[in-house]
């Protein structure tokens, strides 16, 4: 029986970065609807649920994704409402990459490190770093800061992430070099999960930390996010620093959106989020 996967995405146009992806995860069809949201996406999930049964449910899948990622979430909560009892197939949800990226991070930070007990700097607070944020605070960092432009942004963002996870993250502001230098002044990692094309950790904001052990960067567009780092980087050594690029991260990344991809056909009951999709990149070897 075929694999297909119904691709629900809250941009008007169904990504094809993650459609590619799939058949690359070995999906046979691609269901694609572009323009989903949480009020016209039962019929579609119904499509899925009620043409196969029994054990043939589980070679049906979902995949929700777009560049929206509340109004992804919402597509995914509107989804597990139309299933009922066992009628159900597995979901995965990866708004923006940002799940598989975060974990592809968090993965590549901790290859032969111990995160225990560390102090960890994330800047960028968008969806990649509060992700990126949870899974580290789980494997043990002993504290996380997660910045963006404003003091304000950041305290609503942690909040939002006690409610949600119960974790305790630390709001902070990086909005000048200086700022991140005292950030980074005691940080054994620091991470750069801004904008595309904007270097938001100079050279001298890192090179003057006597802690740092190992810094990270999701940008590959240049300016890259952190000045010095390769976007191959693979756990080079440089300044005593131990350096992961976008690009090293990247291709992780895909190992992992593939992986998670490929389990979606093992049961009909799973449901990859935020929470789930760290533990598939655990089981991936991250070389
Ligand atoms: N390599 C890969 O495979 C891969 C895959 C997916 C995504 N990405 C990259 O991951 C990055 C993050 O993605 P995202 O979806 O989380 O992005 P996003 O939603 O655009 O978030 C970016 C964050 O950076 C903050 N920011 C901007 N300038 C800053 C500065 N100077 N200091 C600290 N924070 C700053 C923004 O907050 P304010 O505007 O409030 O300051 C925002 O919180 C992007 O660069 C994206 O291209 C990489």
């Amino acid at each position: 029986m075929k694999k297909l996967l119904l691709h629900l995405d809250t941009d008007l146009v169904a990504s094809t970065f993650d459609q590619a992806v799939a058949y690359d995860a070995g999906v046979d069809n691609v269901i694609a609807h572009g323009g989903a949201t949480r009020d016209n996406v039962t019929a579609h999930v119904h499509g899925m649920i009620f043409t196969r049964g029994g054990k043939n449910l589980k070679n049906s899948a979902i995949f929700i994704g777009g560049s929206n990622v509340p109004a992804s979430d919402l597509v995914g909560q509107a989804v597990k409402k139309a299933f009922f009892g066992p009628v159900r197939v597995s979901v995965m949800l990866d708004p923006n990459g940002s799940n598989t990226t975060a974990a592809a991070i968090a993965r590549k930070v901790m290859t032969n490190y111990d995160i225990t007990g560390k102090n960890v700097v994330i800047m960028g607070a968008g969806p990649v770093g509060q992700r990126t944020a949870l899974y580290l605070i789980k494997e043990g960092a002993a504290k996380v800061t997660l910045t963006c432009r404003s003091m304000e942004r950041s305290k609503v963002t942690v909040a939002q992430m006690k409610k949600a996870y119960d974790v305790d993250v630390v709001p902070g502001e990086t909005r000048s070099d200086e700022a991140v230098q005292a950030l980074l002044k005691d940080a054994h990692v620091a991470i750069a999960a801004g904008p595309a094309g904007v270097c938001i950790v100079p050279k001298s904001s890192w090179a003057s930390s006597k802690t740092l052990e190992v810094i990270a960067d999701v940008n590959a567009v240049p300016p890259l996010g952190v000045e010095g780092i390769e976007v191959m980087d693979n756990g080079e050594q440089r300044d005593g620093v131990r350096f992961y690029g976008a690009i090293a991260i990247g291709n992780f990344k895909m190992k992992v959106h593939r992986g998670a991809i490929a389990s979606l056909f093992d049961s009909n009951d799973l449901f990859l989020d935020e929470t789930t999709i760290y533990d598939i990149a655990c089981k991936i070897d991250n070389a």
